[in-house]
């Protein structure tokens, strides 16, 4: 991304017609629904990005803007204290005023005043203005996976299993099926390292300051755990075997009586799952989804190895290319691997997000920012755990090495999965 007004509008223009285009497969019912209190409705997300331009470029910075409607600062505001009260979050899926029409007309209103602003005001955006202007279009990006996590999560709960897209999560080919490249382990080595984002680009607040940490050496999984692998493990009694997990992820199994991944059920035998293109058959050589940290945590230890802490697999991706597959592959399920050449990491980005083994806490010398901005990430660090990589339901261009996404550790929902890790 660029900081240039001209160039930012562009982007801008691009990131906000890929929002819209994902909306674009449901209808206003579907753009509705909440089913869980974690997961918010497509309007909503449609409504709150717009919300986000309105609240912190737009009436602050733009001379002369109008507010499109001031009853939205209450309804879309997700968790910005500074801003003042707002709607609650369980309570997104009865609004059914305004009307998603009148969302649209929303966003049309808050994204003619950005063009406006950054074509012909660009004189007068200052740099801030721009930075606030490009967060606001990661911040876009992030709700951009989360609309598909959401509806998914929605369209699961429909006893008819209705597909987002039906061309969605196609069937694998041949040989892909049932044969995964064999999984081997990767040496890399440990020392003192260089992690955090530093230097030109975008990044969030939360990906530095850069810094060093001591690494053992150490060794990783060549591929992501395969459906096959979770399978075996639940053939193994794996969900109900307690010395394989944290207490809380016992807790967790018990709680909500998990024999499978989320979207997983047995029929006659076979397994199936819910994807964004409907009931598919579970691919035993397909990187497994759906998984907690806590089922990340016990099947690596089934398999007799670890989670990676983010800085091992920081370290080995820094310089490795952002390839895999994204959002924009359209498949929007995670693909079977091709065999990773000499050993190499396969899978390091796209397909599902890989959790670590750190928990979700500030960088040495991290400081939030000023402001209702200062909200953005820093409140939200404790309790929860990091994933890396990204996945096929990530927008390429919104990741990175140094990128820090987080989930509590009974998340399931987000396309997340594992990489193994071990001591070297
Ligand atoms: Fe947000």
């Amino acid at each position: 991304m660029e900081r240039e007004p001209r160039r930012l509008a562009d982007a801008l223009a691009e990131v906000r017609r890929v929002t819209q285009s994902l909306a674009a497969p449901l209808s206003a019912e579907d753009q509705m629904v909440q089913s869980m209190p974690d997961a918010s409705p497509t309007k909503w997300h449609l409504a709150h990005t717009t919300w986000f331009f309105e609240t912190f470029v737009l009436a602050p910075r733009a001379p002369g803007y109008r507010v499109f409607d001031p009853h939205f600062n209450y309804l879309f505001n997700s968790y910005y204290e500074s801003v003042g009260p707002r709607h609650l979050r369980p309570a997104r899926g009865l609004l059914s005023r305004p009307s998603l029409a009148e969302v649209k007309r929303y966003r049309e209103h808050v994204d003619e005043a950005l063009q406006r602003f950054l074509r012909e005001g660009g004189a007068v955006a200052d740099a801030a203005t721009l930075e606030v202007i490009e967060l606001g279009l990661h911040h876009e990006q992030q709700h951009q996976e989360l609309i598909l996590t959401d509806v998914k999560h929605a369209l699961a709960q429909n006893p008819m299993a209705p597909a987002y897209r039906d061309d969605a999560a196609p069937a694998a080919r041949g040989a892909a099926l049932d044969d995964p490249p064999p999984l081997a382990y990767r040496p890399c080595e440990g020392g003192l390292v260089e992690v955090g984002h530093a230097g030109p680009g975008f990044a969030f607040d939360n990906e530095g300051p850069r810094h060093r940490v001591y690494l053992r050496p150490f060794t990783l999984g060549t591929r992501l755990v395969t459906c096959g692998e979770v399978l075996d493990f639940m053939a193994d009694g794996g969900y109900r075997r307690p010395t394989l997990w944290l207490a809380a992820g016992f807790e967790a199994v018990t709680r909500g009586a998990w024999t499978a991944p989320l979207y997983w059920e047995e029929r006659d035998g076979a397994w199936w799952q819910f994807t964004l293109g409907g009931s598919r058959p579970v691919e035993r050589a397909a990187p497994a989804c759906h998984l907690s940290y806590y089922e990340a945590d016990a099947v690596a230890r089934w398999m007799g190895a670890r989670l990676p802490t983010e800085f091992e697999w920081e370290r080995a991706a820094a310089g490795a290319p952002v390839g895999g597959s994204f959002v924009e592959s359209g498949r929007l399920h995670p693909a079977s691997p091709t065999p990773a050449a000499n050993g190499a990491l396969g899978h390091l980005y796209g397909e599902v997000w890989q959790w670590t083994a750190s928990a979700y806490a500030p960088y040495p010398g991290f400081v939030t920012a000023g402001g209702a901005l200062g909200e953005y990430n820093g409140k939200f660090m404790v309790g929860q755990m990091v994933l890396r990589g990204g996945s096929c339901a990530s927008p390429r261009s919104h990741l990175r090495a140094t990128y820090r996404n987080f989930f509590p550790p009974d998340a399931r929902w987000q396309f997340s999965g594992i990489r193994l890790a071990r001591d070297a």
